[in-house]
Formats: C-alpha cells, structure tokens, sequence
C-alpha cells in the first residue's frame, strides 16, 4: 500500500478542500472521516486528484498509511471533538508523531493540548488556517504555532499549500504553544472589526444618502481600486449586487439583519481586556453583533422611541471612503498591539513584521497596505502603527474625514460604534494630558488607592472630605 505524505481527518468543508489542495500541490494525503459516507463522496468528487488521495475508512489503516514521522491534520468542529480525535489518535501514534489542529480553536485549548502530549513525545500543532472554503481550496494564510520540531516535518507541505505574495509563502512558524492560534483569534477580531466599518459606513449611503444596493455596491468597487483594496471591501461589491432569484430584489434587503459569530471575535476581545490592551473597536464588533442578535428587542425599542427622524446626511462618498481607512488602521493598530502585548505575556517572540506579510494574500482580512505594515515592523519602527511615519501620514490626512462621519452618525442617528470607537481610540492615543487624573482622585477619595505626583512621589493620598452628609 503506498504510503501518504500527511493525513487529514475530517471531511467538512474547509477539510475537503485543504485536502484537494494538499493533492493538487503533489502530495499523496490519506483522509479519514467520522462518517465513511463522507469519504466516499470526498474520493468520488475528487477528479483528476484521486490517485493523490489514500481514502480510509479505519483510524488504524488511515494512521498506519502515513509516513513516519507523522503529520496528521485535523478539521473537525472545535472544542470536545477536537480532544475526542486526539484521544482516539494517539493509541495509535509512535513518538515525534505530530498533530496539526486546523480548526478556529481557542488559543488556550490549544496551550492545553500542546502540553498534555508533549510529555508523551507527541508534537501537537495549533495552526490557524484563514481564506474561508476559497483560501483553503487555493491558498490559505497559514499561521503555525506549537511543536518547533514537527513544525519542521510539516514544513514543505503548509508552505505549498499556503497562499503566495509576489511569490511568497503566506505560511510561517510563529512560537510555541497556542501562539499560531492566538494570531488567527486576532486575525478574526481586527475581521471583525474591519466588517462592521463596512457595515457602518453602508448604513450612512443607505439611510443617509439613500443610495440603493446597487448604488453602493459601484463605490465599494471603485474603492477596492485605491487605498481601501482589500478582499473585504471586494466581497462586499459583489454581497451588495446579489440578486435574489426567487423574487428578483437585491439580496441584501432579504437577508435578516442578525449577526452570526463563532467565537473567535469575542476571544479576541477577551485577550485584549486580559491583556489590558485597548482595543475598543475589536470589542465594538463584538457587541455590534450581540446587539444585532437582539432583533426582537430592537424592534420593541424602535416603537418605544421611535425610529431615526434626521434628514439626509451630507457627508460626501470621499469623506466616508478616507473615514473607513482611518477607522480600519486605528482596528490594525489595536489587534497588533494585543498581539505585541500577547507575545510578551507568553514568551512567543511574535514575528509581528512575519504576520503582516503572511497576512497580505489568502486571508480574509487580506489588503494593500499589509505590505507597508511589514516593512515598518521589520524595521522595528513600530510601538504602535499609530507611529509608524506611513501610517502617521495616512491618519493626518484621514481623521478629519472620520471625525465628519462620527459627526455625522451621531447627528443622523446611526449607531457607528466602531468608527466612532477608533476615532476615540486615535484621540486618546495622540492625546499627552487625559483626565484620568481625576479618577485618581476619586478613586483615593473612596478607596485610598493612593496618587502620583510627579516629582513630589507615589502612592500619595489627601485628607478628603466626609460624605456622611449624603
Ligand atoms: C477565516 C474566517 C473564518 C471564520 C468563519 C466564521 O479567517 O477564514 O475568519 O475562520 O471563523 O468565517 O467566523 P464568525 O462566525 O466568527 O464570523
């Protein structure tokens, strides 16, 4: 029986296709679903790849089919089925075997299970794998973290298989442990964060400009041709163009107004509050889609207050254009400022300049100005990208503009909170005297937490006022 290069087990979507794209690149991969059924139809619609694929009904044959030291891929639902495969792997596992996790796992699952095999000599892989069904079929982003020796045996494979910029691999090693997994939670917030801009700056043609779906659907496509190109605003051209079939409106007026989110968003904003890393217009999208979930509540509250009376707005399509890349560097800036402060925490040594590069083609939040992200990484410019001079040029022409549009939102009454949260986030970075100064105060007045003085000393206190009159 011939031997395969790598093994895949779970046959759903984005599984099927990695697998395809294994095959396609000139590797032998043997695959292995829960359901043989699965199997069956995955062999069966594999065309001219079949003889690339070893097809196997049993985890011992599958195990057994693939050359040693072993790299096994796994893509089955995140959380318990992830540890139910592991359980039922490794019986069958020899030392220096590795598993490769695939899925949208939390980055501490992955840390867990990095740990727990470790002492059994088996390597264990987190790998986020971004591109959606597409990026998986024809070239992911692929973000590695985990065993640094098995990283080595999978190496030529994920690096194939991965997207390509100018050439380049969007593929690389990014630490131990959950580090992989970590950068694809923050890939999935700033995803988050970058679809709700959109999603705000939709509102304001649509019920502040008027504009039809077809209308907004031209400007997105001639923005995807200067400074905002990205895949992003690329697919949102085509979601606003879609036409429904069955009654021939614009797909977009049908589709209910609820927002679906598998995790990875929410995680991201909960790394950053546990790392105390601002990042206010990540957890802007998280809640933006929480409210949406409320559509019953939000209907009751619309009768209750009435809906939005203001007249049209009058912010121009350039103003809402330079408004979106000011907000979309300020959501950058904070996911790869979670990411430094992450890197630090855990020991990971974080390529920062690395993840902008292998970001620039098959991920989701694919887009131009990666590249400059990169270099200024690279140079070790970066605090933050808020500093980094391409970026300081870019929000200096742009700010004004976002600053119309948070203007105006609040004015018209359209809920933009992340537009209006990365305008905040970029004021409060770029301001030297805040006010947090009187919270000292109150919180020595009813705390006795203590205050700085600069040159007088630390941990000072007044002699406050008693309340008991309150
Ligand atoms: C990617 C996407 C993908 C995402 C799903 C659903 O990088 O390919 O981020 O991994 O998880 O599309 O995500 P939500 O349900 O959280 O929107």
């Amino acid at each position: 029986m011939s031997t395969a290069d790598i093994g895949l087990i779970g046959l759903a979507v984005m599984g099927s296709n990695l697998a395809l794209n294994i095959a396609e690149n000139g590797y032998t991969v043997a695959v292995h679903n829960r359901t043989a059924s699965k199997t069956d139809e995955f062999v069966a619609g594999a065309g001219a790849l079949r003889d690339k694929i070893i097809p196997q009904p049993y985890l011992k044959e599958f195990v057994e089919s693939i050359a040693r030291p072993r790299s096994i891929i796994i893509m089955v639902q995140a959380g318990k089925p992830v540890d139910q495969t592991i359980e039922q792997l490794l019986p069958l596992l020899d030392e220096g075997d590795a598993i490769l996790e695939c899925g949208n796992a939390n980055f501490h699952d992955t840390v867990r299970r990095f740990e727990e095999l470790r002492p059994k000599g088996i390597g264990f892989l987190g790998v986020g794998v971004s591109g959606g069904e597409e990026g998986a079929r024809h070239g992911p982003s692929i973000m590695v973290g985990g065993s640094k020796q098995q990283w080595h045996n999978a190496e030529k494979v994920l690096t194939d298989i991965a997207a390509k910029f100018n050439g380049e691999s969007c593929c690389a090693y990014l630490g131990e442990g959950g580090a992989g997994h970590f950068v694809k939670t923050i890939h999935n917030g700033i995803e988050y964060a970058d679809m709700q801009m959109i999603a705000e700056v939709y509102a304001v043609m649509r019920d502040g400009l008027g504009m039809n779906p077809k209308a907004c659907a031209e400007v997105f496509k001639e923005w995807n041709k200067g400074p905002l190109n990205s895949y992003l605003i690329e697919i949102t051209g085509h979601v606003l163009d879609a036409i429904d079939e069955e009654t021939g409106k614009p797909l977009i007026e049908l589709i209910l107004d609820k927002a679906g989110q598998k995790g990875t968003g929410r995680w991201s904003a909960i790394a950053a509050q546990e790392l105390a890393v601002p990042a206010t217009t990540i957890e802007g999208a998280v809640a933006a889609r929480s409210i949406s979930a409320l559509k019953s509540e939000r209907i009751a509250a619309e009768r209750t207050y009435g809906a939005r009376t203001s007249a049209k707005s009058d912010v121009s399509l350039e103003t809402l254009e330079k408004a979106l890349l000011a907000g979309k560097i300020a959501a950058y800036a904070q996911g790869f400022a979670v990411m430094s402060k992450a890197s630090e925490e855990n020991g990971w040594d974080l390529p920062l300049g690395t993840i902008a590069r292998i970001w620039r083609a098959g991920c989701i939040i694919r887009s131009r100005f990666l590249d400059q992200m990169a270099a200024a990484y690279d140079k070790g410019e970066a605090v933050n990208l808020l500093m980094v001079p391409d970026f300081v040029e870019l929000m200096k022409a742009n700010h004004g503009a976002l600053r119309q549009v948070v203007a105006a939102g609040a004015l018209g009454e359209f809920p933009l909170p992340c537009l209006s949260s990365a305008l905040a986030y970029f004021d409060g970075y770029r301001q030297a005297t805040g006010t947090a100064n009187l919270i000292q105060g109150q919180r020595d007045f009813f705390g006795a937490h203590g205050f700085v003085i600069e040159g007088r000393g630390e941990d000072l206190h007044y002699k406050w006022p008693s309340t008991l009159g309150n």
